[in-house]
């Protein structure tokens, strides 16, 4: 067992976050729960809560507006998304295009982990909620971003995607061997064992983030950073839906080493306040560099644009142009 580093340094501070705008999906629990919590205690001056279920949503809010005093305020916003659903990201997307005036980072957090085979839009779940509509998300929500922060001074907006070094490890690795001529088909195959997708689906975000991101620069012309973070292995309720056996080898290990999710929350706030050298690179402990992203990962450019022309193919199916759309500055 691995063991990793534990406190984390809050690298976000009411300088980096004091009356910002920011959105966190998947923050009625867990890491983005407390990734939020911290940036109203920091200051922020909305952070928009991207939940698929309301009533759960609420109970966040209440909960981080105690503890982060913003309670009366409407500092914390429960909005809805079901990243099962593309339609629902397109009216998440167009909500915070209306609403927000200003969006200095959005942290794609929500995803999921499932013993049995779940499909949404057409694919296995962890596959449509932790890559497909994370990006389609991404790519809806750049140009806005964009826009918004020419028309304020000061705002270098950061899309963070969270993903995690589980998709680096040699099961994984030989699994993505039987899949990376077309990932997207090999993960919905019917022969895919349900629990290996949560770790292809994090080996495909890692993959394909550092071609998107070669496609958008110079960041100073594109206007937006975006990147990756791995929160380390946290004490949450993430593998919920797996089989008691694997419960159990999780909870072994996150009594080894296991960071609470609020010092995992930490690796999502590096994330939203990281500088340009941060663009298309996995962040990990707080710290600069990537020792964590293997050769095989960091080095194989085909492998990183096929499995980014991938996705982009499913996303332009979805919202045919809006990947141009994105790129149109790059
Ligand atoms: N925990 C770890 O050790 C670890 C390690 C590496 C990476 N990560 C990543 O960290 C992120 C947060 O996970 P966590 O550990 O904090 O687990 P978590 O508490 O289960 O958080 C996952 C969040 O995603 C939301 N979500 C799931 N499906 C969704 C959908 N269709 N639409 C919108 N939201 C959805 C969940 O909402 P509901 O409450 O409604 O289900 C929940 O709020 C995930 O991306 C995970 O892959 C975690």
């Amino acid at each position: 067992m691995v063991s990793q580093r534990r406190n984390l340094p809050l690298l976000a501070t009411p300088e980096t976050c004091s009356g910002r705008t920011y959105i966190v999906t998947g923050a009625n629990s867990g890491i983005g729960l407390e990734a939020a919590r911290h940036l109203a205690s920091l200051g922020a001056g909305k952070v928009i809560l991207g939940v698929r279920n309301l009533v759960a949503g609420e109970a966040a809010k209440r909960d981080i507006d105690e503890s982060a005093g913003t309670a009366g305020t409407d500092v914390i916003q429960v909005w809805q998304v079901d990243l099962c659903s593309y339609d629902s990201v397109r009216a998440f997307v167009k909500r915070a295009a209306d609403e927000l005036d200003r969006i200095d980072a959005v942290i794609e957090n929500a995803g999921l982990t499932l013993s049995v085979r779940e499909m949404a839009e057409g694919h296995v779940k962890p596959l449509t909620v932790n890559v497909l509509s994370t990006f389609l998300m991404a790519v809806l929500l750049l140009p806005v971003m964009r826009e918004k922060a020419k028309k304020v001074e000061g705002v270098v907006p950061r899309i963070v995607v969270v993903g995690s070094t589980y998709g680096f490890e040699a099961t994984c690795k030989a699994d993505w061997e039987g899949i990376k001529e077309d990932p997207i088909k090999g993960m919905d195959d019917e022969g895919m064992a349900p629990l290996k997708t949560y770790a292809l689906t994090k080996l495909m975000e890692a993959f394909a983030i550092r071609h998107l991101a070669r496609e958008l620069v110079p960041v100073e012309k594109t206007g937006v950073i975006v990147n990756l973070i791995c929160p380390g292995l946290c004490i949450t309720n993430l593998v919920r839906s797996t089989p008691q056996d694997f419960k159990d080898m999780m909870h072994q290990m996150y009594a080894a080493v296991g960071r609470t999710a609020e010092d995992g929350s930490r690796t999502l706030l590096h994330g939203a306040v990281a500088g340009p050298e941060s663009h298309g690179k996995l962040l990990h402990s707080c710290e600069d560099g990537e020792p964590d992203v293997p050769d095989w990962v960091k080095d194989d450019t085909t492998m990183q644009k096929r499995t980014w022309e991938a996705i982009a193919n499913e996303l332009e199916t979805a919202e045919p142009g809006c990947v141009a759309r994105m790129l149109d500055c790059a």
